[in-house]
This record gives C-alpha cells, sequence and structure tokens, in this order.
C-alpha cells in the first residue's frame, strides 16, 4: 500500500490541483482509463512508469483536446494524418508526429516522433481544456496486463498508489486506440485498435499494417505477450472447439456467435453479434474471470476477422501467450 488515500471522483476540479502539482491521476477516455501526468514535467512522467513498472523504451501517448495546439509540441503534421485527425479526433485515433524538442525524450523513449490523440470523453476534454499543458498517459495498468474499462480496475491496480482517479464510467470503446503514422510517404498502422482499418483506409487509402512481434518493440503494444490477463488464455476457433473445456469447473468461457450455457462461468459477449459492443465488454471480462478465484484457465472464442473484431483477435492472441508463465 503506497502513500496516498486515493480519491475516486468525477469532479475535475481535484485532478486538476494533483496535475498541477506534478503528481499522477488515472483519467477517464472512450477507449481505456489513462495514467496521466504533465507530459512537459520529466519529473511527473517519469512517476508513470515507476508506478506502471513500465520499461522507459515503451513511448507515452500524449493527450490534448484542441488540434490548434499542436503546434507547440510538433514540427510538422503530414498531409494524411492531418486528414484522420480532421476526420475521427476526437476519437481512438492516435498519430506519430515529427516532436519538438519541448516533448521530453522521456515520453517517446528517446524516438523523434511523438504520439498524440484527442480523447473522445467529455470528462477528460474538460479537465484537458482547464489545463496549460497536454497529458501524457499510458493504460492505468500494470505493464504486461489487461487494460482497465472502469474506476474499480484502476483502483484495483493503484490503490494508495496515485493521489485520484476521475471517475468517468466504463469506457464506450474498451480497447485501445489505433495507432497510425507515415514511413517513406506511406501510412502505416502500428497498432490496430478501436479505430478500424477500413475507417482508416476510407480517408488515408490504402495502409500498410505492421504486424510483427518481438520482446522488445520499436512500436505500439506490439509485445508477443501483451494485455494479458495471469490466468491461462485459450483462443478457439468456434464453441465447438469450446466443447471439451466445458466439462472442468475452472474453465470460463467468452463466446460471440452463441451463448454456452454452463452456469456462472461463461459470458456471451453480445447477444446482438455486435463487435463494438463485445469490444466495450471485453477486457472487462477478463478481469473478471481473472479475479475469480475458482477460474484456472479462461477459454476465448475468436471474433469474426472484420472492423474492430481484427483488433480483438490481435490482443486475444497477445493475451494467450504464455511466455512468462
Ligand atoms: O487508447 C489508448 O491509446 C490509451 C488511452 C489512455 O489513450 N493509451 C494507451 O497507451 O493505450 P499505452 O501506453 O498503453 O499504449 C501506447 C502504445 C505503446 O505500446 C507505445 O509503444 C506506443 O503506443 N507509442 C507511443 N508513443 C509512440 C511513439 N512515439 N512511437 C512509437 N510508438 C509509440
Ligand atoms: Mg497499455
Amino acid at each position: 500500500m503506497g502513500e496516498y488515500k486515493t480519491l475516486l471522483s468525477a469532479e475535475i476540479e481535484p485532478a486538476i490541483q494533483w496535475l498541477q502539482r506534478g503528481d499522477l491521476v488515472a483519467i477517464p477516455t472512450e477507449t481505456v482509463y489513462g495514467l496521466a501526468a504533465n507530459a512537459l514535467n520529466e519529473i511527473a512522467v517519469r512517476k508513470i512508469f515507476q508506478v506502471k513498472g513500465r520499461p522507459y523504451y515503451d513511448p507515452l501517448i500524449v493527450h490534448t483536446n484542441d488540434i490548434r495546439k499542436a503546434d507547440q509540441w510538433i514540427t510538422a503534421f503530414p498531409q494524411p494524418l492531418k486528414m484522420l485527425a480532421e476526420a475521427f479526433w476526437p476519437g481512438p485515433l492516435t498519430l506519430l508526429l515529427p516532436k519538438k524538442p519541448v516533448i521530453p525524450d522521456l515520453v517517446t523513449a528517446g524516438l523523434n516522433r511523438v504520439g498524440m490523440r484527442i480523447p473522445d470523453h467529455p470528462l477528460t476534454l474538460r479537465l484537458l481544456q482547464a489545463l496549460e499543458f497536454p497529458l501524457a498517459a499510458p493504460s492505468a495498468n500494470p505493464f504486461g496486463y489487461v487494460s482497465p474499462t472502469m474506476a474499480i480496475h484502476v483502483m484495483s491496480h493503484f490503490q494508495g498508489e496515485i493521489p485520484m482517479i476521475l471517475d468517468g464510467g466504463a469506457c464506450p470503446k474498451g480497447i485501445e486506440s489505433t495507432i497510425v503514422g507515415m514511413e517513406d510517404h506511406q501510412v502505416v498502422i502500428y497498432r490496430l485498435g478501436a479505430l478500424s482499418r477500413a475507417a482508416v483506409e476510407a480517408i488515408a487509402g490504402r495502409v500498410h499494417l505492421q504486424r510483427h512481434s518481438s520482446s522488445r518493440p520499436t512500436a505500439p503494444g506490439m509485445l508477443t505477450k501483451h494485455y494479458a490477463p495471469n490466468k491461462r488464455v485459450i483462443v478457439v476457433g468456434d464453441t465447438a472447439e469450446a466443447k471439451p473445456f466445458i466439462k472442468s469447473p475452472e474453465v470460463a468461457l467468452i463466446t460471440f456467435s452463441r451463448p454456452i450455457d454452463q452456469g456462472y462461468r461463461s459470458v456471451w459477449l453480445s447477444a446482438k453479434r455486435d463487435l463494438d459492443e463485445a469490444a466495450a465488454r471485453f477486457y472487462a471480462t477478463l478481469q473478471q474471470w481473472d479475479h475469480d478465484p475458482a477460474i484456472e484457465t479462461i477459454v476465448v472464442e475468436r471474433f469474426p476477422d472484420e472492423s474492430i473484431g481484427q483488433a480483438l483477435n490481435d490482443k486475444l492472441q497477445r493475451a494467450a501467450q504464455q511466455s512468462d508463465l
């Protein structure tokens, strides 16, 4: 237990005060909760890495509320990326843009681009508007763990470690932003997220999807094992493949295509078979089973490989890596 009595509140005033003092505040966004600090204050940013147990080679996204403010922090805004910003900000899109020296190297892990986004959450937009600096914020979870989509998830990780969680309710998208940049005049998606590839391509034309995995990534959420609960995660192609697991009482099921009736140990993510609804519930469901002492293994049905389902499958695959268990 740390030094703080963590305040859980929907008031932005105390959040403004803590952030101005160089402290950390967890903030709601439409994707997942972030663990925020003044992005221009190196001492404050360092606390993010310490609290998360995050390696310094993994850079942070910088959040603002107004595209007109971005000129203070970036040297150029390439046209295709500007078009994407105009189409999707505020929203679940992070753009990698050439940074000015005012953004500390700590934020970008020494890279010359900074990840920027305008999140679409009313409380956090009001907070950002009231502050004279942008907010660096990774997802508010210990490094490598499932991202938080509710204030209680953040509380379970960082109670006592941070002074405040700004409670904005459940995150409506439920998975992280899509990260986009340019290389050699080509638009590249570095991380699939809540904004679909098709939506990006509708504005920017054909894009390249960088899908490599490594244990020391230069880019976004690309660690082979990431977004992972502590329990064993097994991916199955459909509910028929899940059948052999059903008899074990220590197995929990998460399905998309249809329900499997096995009492409390099974969740059907969307009765409408709606991928957006499934995404909004996915991380919270993983965490629910992860905290259930009766459960040892979580079996998850793959999602249809379309729109946000592509991002869900990507997260699922990383969550299922058992490399350091
Ligand atoms: O939806 C989101 O993006 C959430 C909310 C809080 O905004 N944030 C988030 O942050 O998911 P994080 O730190 O958990 O994941 C951001 C990823 C990291 O894997 C990092 O490697 C990558 O973005 N990233 C950030 N800045 C980068 C940069 N300058 N160049 C390459 N990758 C970058
Ligand atoms: Mg993260």
